[in-house]
């Protein structure tokens, strides 16, 4: 099984855990990070494809949201996973709602809200006082929650076994 792990990142986070994600699944697994590539790439060559982001003001980035238009209809036609970095744990499951299209949630075949981090000493001045008034964080904090981002591996996954245990855990977003 050959999978793609399409993502975006302002400061890391989301690039950090498609790598592991990289790491966890078995087969070929090629990362592809739009902050430097243009949003055109053949898919045919992938069975799965994932697609990470992080939220900014309530917004994923532009690029992002382009590809997803761009390669919607190949998309429909493959295994997709979502998950979406973020750090306002009360309203991650409306984020998510509000980023990906519902068409792509319905059909990809695990969602996630993973978490994020606040890496304040990777952050434009602009960013860091957004930060500390919106949150009133000063200091770099990881909030990942890996037992999510593990679950969702498994999801993905298409050994046997991985998806057995995945089935026990929490319900998937829609
Ligand atoms: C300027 C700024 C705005 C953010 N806005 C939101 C937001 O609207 N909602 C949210 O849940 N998290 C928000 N976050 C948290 C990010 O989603 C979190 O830091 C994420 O881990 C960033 O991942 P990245 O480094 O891959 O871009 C914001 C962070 C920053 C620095």
């Amino acid at each position: 099984m050959r999978t793609l792990i399409v993502y975006t990142t302002r400061h890391g986070t989301t690039e950090s855990i498609a790598h592991y994600l990289a790491d966890w699944l078995t087969g070929d697994v090629d990362l592809l990070n739009l902050n430097d590539r243009s949003t055109h790439c053949v898919l045919a060559p992938y069975e799965t494809v994932i697609i990470g982001s992080s939220i900014h003001i309530g917004r994923i980035p532009a690029r992002l949201s382009a590809f997803i238009t761009r390669h919607l209809d190949d998309l429909l036609r493959k295994r997709v996973g979502l998950y979406l970095c973020c750090m306002n744990a009360s309203s991650a499951r409306t984020q998510f709602e509000e980023v990906f299209p519902l068409e792509l949630r319905r059909h990809a075949i695990a969602c996630a809200t993973v978490g994020g981090e606040f890496l304040i000493e990777r952050m434009t001045i602009a960013d860091r006082l957004i930060v500390r008034t919106v949150s009133g964080v000063k200091e770099s904090i990881s909030r990942i929650d890996y037992d999510t981002v593990n679950c969702f591996a498994r999801s993905i996954s298409n050994r046997d076994e991985d998806a057995a245990e995945a089935s026990t855990g929490d319900s998937p977003l829609p």
